[in-house]
């Protein structure tokens, strides 16, 4: 079988997941929290506090950057926590409702993949759980945002400029190995700047 998209490749998670909520978490990005638990704790809470179909972690990303990833519109004037009123995936600059990211962590109820049945091929001729999700709206179903706070941030492995940069970051506060690497950076960095 040959991938899909995102949405299909979530669908293969239908016989596992049986008829439960479940998380999905893209392994392109790690999300870094000062947090106890992290970010899904907060992810979970909001979805089943709103009864949600779909529940989503958004990061503010850059007004150049909204063509990379799913944007949010809002309803209203988004807090923490806020209802979705409508996504679009990788929209031009002009386009973006919102600098309001999709950050690879998703909370969804077992009907995403009625949904994703139902989802036809979107941008780059993928099938796209942003386009899941806007077809859920359309029916009314409660999709939620939160939003990453205070001291969480978002590192791509998508591409080789944010994943060296990501792989440094992480190194270098890995309990085990940081702090050698640390020393092992910096004597690499001075005997180039000799
Ligand atoms: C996917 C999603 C996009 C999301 C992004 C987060 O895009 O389609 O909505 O913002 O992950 O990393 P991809 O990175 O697969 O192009």
């Amino acid at each position: 079988s040959v991938p899909k998209g995102l949405a299909d490749a979530i669908a293969h998670a239908e016989p596992f997941v049986g008829g439960e909520p479940f998380v999905v978490s893209l392994g392109d990005s790690l999300i870094r929290s000062m947090n106890p638990g992290g970010v899904l704790p907060r992810l979970i809470d909001t979805h089943v506090r709103e009864g949600a179909a779909a529940t989503i972690l958004f990061e503010t990303v850059a007004p150049e950057d909204v063509i990379r990833y799913g944007i949010a519109k809002p309803a209203g004037d988004p807090g923490q926590e806020f209802a979705v009123a409508d996504l679009i995936e990788k929209p031009s600059v002009e386009d973006a409702p919102s600098t309001l990211a999709v950050a690879g962590r998703y909370v969804f109820a077992p009907t995403v993949f009625d949904y994703i049945r139902r989802t036809q091929p979107g941008r780059g001729g993928e099938i796209q759980i942003t386009d899941t999700m806007r077809l859920m709206l359309q029916d009314g179903l409660p999709v939620w945002g939160v939003r990453m706070g205070e001291g969480e941030r978002r590192l791509d492995i998508g591409n080789y400029r944010s994943y060296f940069r990501a792989f440094l970051e992480m190194a270098l506060i890995d309990p085990d190995f940081g702090e050698e690497f640390g020393e092992f950076a910096r004597a690499r960095l001075d005997q180039d700047a000799e």
